[in-house]
């Protein structure tokens, strides 16, 4: 007998994000040497003590490691690599992946169906001759894994990879009903979606449920571009100041007057972009944009986003760090998402 499984990954370069019916989990991108989100935000979402909590990453000498926290040294990152190309990233990708579902270790011969999210613009790359994502993900993906569960290495066989494209499977998330129909709202209307993580934004414009492909982009300016922006404009009297100390500051709130001035007018400045880059999409494809879909990390930490953008758009619709995921469940029929973690 086989117990068949369907197993989501969205891996974020700020904090990846898997799923698997009901539960969702998240782990260190394996990108940044450590995860950018405190540990009581975690467990929010993983109900986890920190024993729990197996970091996959590159350990001294280039090595990777997988171990429990205190097993692992991180001397190194793993910046710099082509993410979606190594296949080292994505077999550590899939191993720490699956490691947060204990119940694949109690199922009789589980066999694995891999959802992954790649940035939808390198999808289409694929198609005008760029480099084949998809391919090189789903090889490195697919096959057996030796997964740790607490102290035991456990075999897990992955036996078929779907990728998918980032950004889109959270327009599809807001678009599709559970029947994968097109709801009726979104039937001859214009939506520009834009999922704002912590390296990309990936955004399209979409007529119905077709994306406009000359609007497909992934483009670094996710938060970690809104940090640097405000990290150039801190008074810098004392030193510089570092786009992850920004980020601290900012999610923990403890601020100078000066400093919540800077934020709020660097705010202002990187919804602005926003603006402009949906009204440059609309000049582009001469057609009118009617309702923004909005997601991803930055709706935490940019001040008065949702406000700003509905005021131009009184139509926008906002979601958060795990539609994508979210969208990919809808699309391989996993989970019932009313629910977010165990
Ligand atoms: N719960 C939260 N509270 C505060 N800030 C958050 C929260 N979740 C995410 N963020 C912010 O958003 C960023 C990550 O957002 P998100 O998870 O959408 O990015 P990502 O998908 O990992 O990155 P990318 O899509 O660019 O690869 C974090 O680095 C942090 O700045
Ligand atoms: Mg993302």
């Amino acid at each position: 007998m086989t117990e068949k499984f369907v197993v989501r990954i969205d891996p974020g370069s700020g904090l990846a994000k898997t799923g698997m019916g009901n539960l969702v989990r998240t782990f260190s991108s394996l990108y940044e040497r450590h995860d950018p989100v405190t540990f009581d935000e975690f467990s929010r979402f993983n109900g986890a003590t920190k024993s729990d909590i197996i970091t996959v990453d590159l350990g001294p000498a280039g090595v990777y490691q997988v171990g429990l926290p205190e097993a692992v040294g991180f001397n190194e990152r793993v910046i710099g690599i082509n993410r979606y190309k190594d296949p080292v990233w994505a077999k550590l990708m899939v191993t720490a992946a699956l490691s947060k579902f204990p119940a694949l270790v109690r199922a009789d011969n589980p066999t694995i169906t891999l959802g992954v999210l790649t940035p939808y613009a390198l999808l289409k790359d694929r198609r005008t001759g760029g480099m084949d994502v998809s391919k090189t993900l789903t090889s490195s993906m697919r096959g057996l894994f030796n997964v740790p569960f607490g102290k035991k290495i456990v075999p897990i066989r992955v036996s078929t990879v779907k990728v998918f494209g980032e950004g889109l499977t959270g327009f599809a998330y807001f678009a599709y009903d559970k029947d994968m129909q097109l709801k009726p709202q979104y039937q001859n209307t214009n939506t520009l979606y834009l999922d704002i993580g912590r390296g990309t934004i990936n955004t399209a414009f979409m007529c119905g449920n077709r994306p406009h492909m000359d609007t497909v982009r992934s483009e670094q300016w996710g938060t970690n571009l809104f940090y640097r922006m405000i990290a150039r404009n801190l008074d810098q009297s004392a030193g510089a100041i570092s786009p992850d100390r920004v980020e601290l500051m900012i999610r923990s709130g403890t601020m100078t007057k000066q400093q919540k001035v800077v934020v709020a007018d660097q705010s202002a400045i990187y919804i602005n972009t926003m603006l402009s880059y949906a009204r440059a999409v609309e000049s582009q494809v001469d057609l009118p944009i009617d309702r923004l879909i909005v997601f991803g990390g930055a709706l935490y930490v940019v001040d008065a986003i949702t406000e700003t953008l509905t005021n131009t758009y009184p139509e926008t619709l906002f979601g958060d760090e795990f539609t994508n995921l979210r969208g990919l469940g809808l699309l391989l029929g996993d989970g019932d998402e009313s629910e977010q973690d165990s």
